[in-house]
C-alpha cells in the first residue's frame, strides 16, 4: 500500500517522540512492502512563533493531501502563564479537529500487566480493564456559541441530531467488533442536550440488537470507572464529558505515556498520543515514545493492515517485558533507557521478528 503521511510533531517532547514513531512506521513499511512518504508541517506554539498561526493554512493543506496525519503534541508554558495571549497552541488543535471534521475521537484504555503496579488503584480492580472511550470531538461547548465578557460569560452546549447520530454509529461499530456492550454517558437528568443524545440513542438501539446498550449519568460513570473499570467495553459521550473522562481513564491504567488515540471523521484521520507536550522533558531524551509508536499501530489498523499493527503491539510488549523502558516506568535497579534507545530496540525487534 502507498501511504502519504503528514507529520505534525508540534512542541515540547513532540519532535523526539515523533522521530521514534516515524522510524517504527518505516521499519514496518519496509518489512511488509508498503511505500510510505512523509511531509512535515508546523503546528502549535512552534507555528505561532514562526508564522503567527497555530494551525497555518499550509499545514491544513498538507493534512488534506495526506492519507493520514501523525500528530505528537502541542503546548508551551509561556502561553499558559499569559492570559493576554491572543493565540494559543491549543487553538491549533481545535482548528485542526474542526477543519478536518474529526468528530470521532477514539481513546482506548488498556492495562499492561507488567505496569499494573503503577496504577493508583488496587491491582485487582484494574487488572484486565480494557475499554474504549469514543468522544465526540467537534461539537458541544467547545464549539458552541460563546460570550466572554467581564461581567458574564457563557459557552453553549449545542448538539444537532445528525451530529449525535453519526458519533453513535461509530460507537456501535466499535461495540460490534468488541464485547458488544455500549454505554452512552450523559447528564439527561439535567441537560437538554443530553436528553437529545438519549432520545437519538434510544431510537437507534433497535438497529443494533446484537449490542447491549445502557445509559449512565456522567457523574455515576466517573465513579464506576474507578470502582469497576472492567464494566465498560465501549463508552460514547459528548465532547466535554469525554475530555474529562478520558483523562480519568488514562490514569487508571497507570501509564499515560502508553496510550494512543485516533480521531476520524470527514477528512484525513489523525493519530496521536493522548498525553501532552511535557515541556519539562523536552530535549532530555527521557520521554516515553510508546504512545506515539502505538498511534502508528492504530494508523496501520485504520487502513486494515492488521498484521502490521499487531507486530508493533507485539514489539511494544516485548520491550516492556525486556525492561527496555524509559525512566518513569522502569523497575527499580534496572538501567533506564532513553526515548531513542527504546525506539531503536523496537525497530530492531520489528526487523528480526
Ligand atoms: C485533549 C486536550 C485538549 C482538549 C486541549 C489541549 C484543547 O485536553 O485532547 O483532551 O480539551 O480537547
Ligand atoms: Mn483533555
Amino acid at each position: 500500500m502507498k501511504l502519504k503521511i503528514a507529520v505534525l510533531a508540534g512542541d515540547g517532547i513532540g519532535p523526539e517522540i515523533m522521530e521514534q514513531g516515524v522510524v517504527v512506521m518505516s521499519a514496518v513499511a519496509q518489512k511488509f512492502g508498503h511505500e510510505v512518504s512523509y511531509k512535515e508541517a508546523l503546528c502549535g506554539a512552534h507555528a505561532i512563533d514562526e508564522v503567527g498561526d497555530p494551525f497555518p493554512e499550509e499545514t491544513f493543506q498538507t493534512c488534506m493531501e495526506a492519507d493520514a496525519v501523525l500528530f505528537a503534541s502541542v503546548g508551551d508554558p509561556k502561553f499558559d502563564n499569559d492570559p493576554t495571549a491572543k493565540v494559543r497552541p491549543e487553538q491549533g488543535l481545535l482548528a485542526m479537529r474542526k477543519k478536518l471534521g474529526l468528530y470521532a475521537n477514539v481513546r482506548p484504555v488498556e492495562t499492561f500487566d507488567c505496569l499494573i503496579h503503577k496504577s493508583p488503584l488496587k491491582n485487582e480492580i484494574v487488572s484486565g480493564a480494557n475499554f474504549v472511550c469514543i468522544r465526540e470531538l467537534t461539537g458541544g461547548m467547545y464549539f458552541g456559541e460563546k460570550k466572554e465578557g467581564t461581567e458574564e460569560a457563557y459557552d453553549t452546549n449545542y448538539y444537532s441530531r445528525p451530529e449525535v447520530e453519526r458519533i453513535l454509529r461509530v460507537a456501535y461499530q466499535y461495540a460490534r467488533q468488541r464485547r458488544k456492550h455500549l454505554t452512552v454517558v450523559d447528564k439527561a437528568n439535567v441537560l437538554a442536550s443530553s436528553r437529545l443524545w438519549r432520545k437519538v440513542a434510544q431510537n437507534m438501539m433497535g438497529e443494533y440488537p446484537d449490542v447491549t446498550t445502557d445509559f449512565m449519568y456522567v457523574d455515576n460513570a466517573s465513579m464506576r470507572m474507578i470502582q469497576d473499570p472492567r464494566f465498560f467495553d465501549v463508552m460514547v459521550t459528548e465532547n466535554t464529558f469525554g475530555d474529562i473522562l478520558t483523562d480519568e481513564g488514562s490514569c487508571i491504567t497507570g501509564s499515560m505515556g502508553l496510550l494512543p488515540s485516533a480521531s476520524t471523521g470527514e477528512h484525513t484521520p489523525v493519530f496521536e498520543p493522548i498525553h501532552g507536550s511535557w515541556p519539562q522533558g523536552k530535549g532530555l531524551n527521557i520521554a516515553n515514545p510508546l504512545a506515539q509508536i502505538l498511534s502508528v499501530a492504530m494508523l496501520y489498523e485504520y487502513f486494515d493492515l492488521k498484521e502490521e499493527g499487531a507486530l508493533i503491539r507485539k514489539a511494544v510488549n516485548a520491550s516492556l517485558d525486556a525492561n527496555v523502558r524509559t525512566p518513569e516506568i522502569q523497575v527499580e535497579g534496572a538501567p533506564k533507557y532513553g526515548t531513542r534507545e527504546v525506539g531503536r530496540w523496537i525497530v530492531d525487534y520489528i526487523k528480526n521478528n
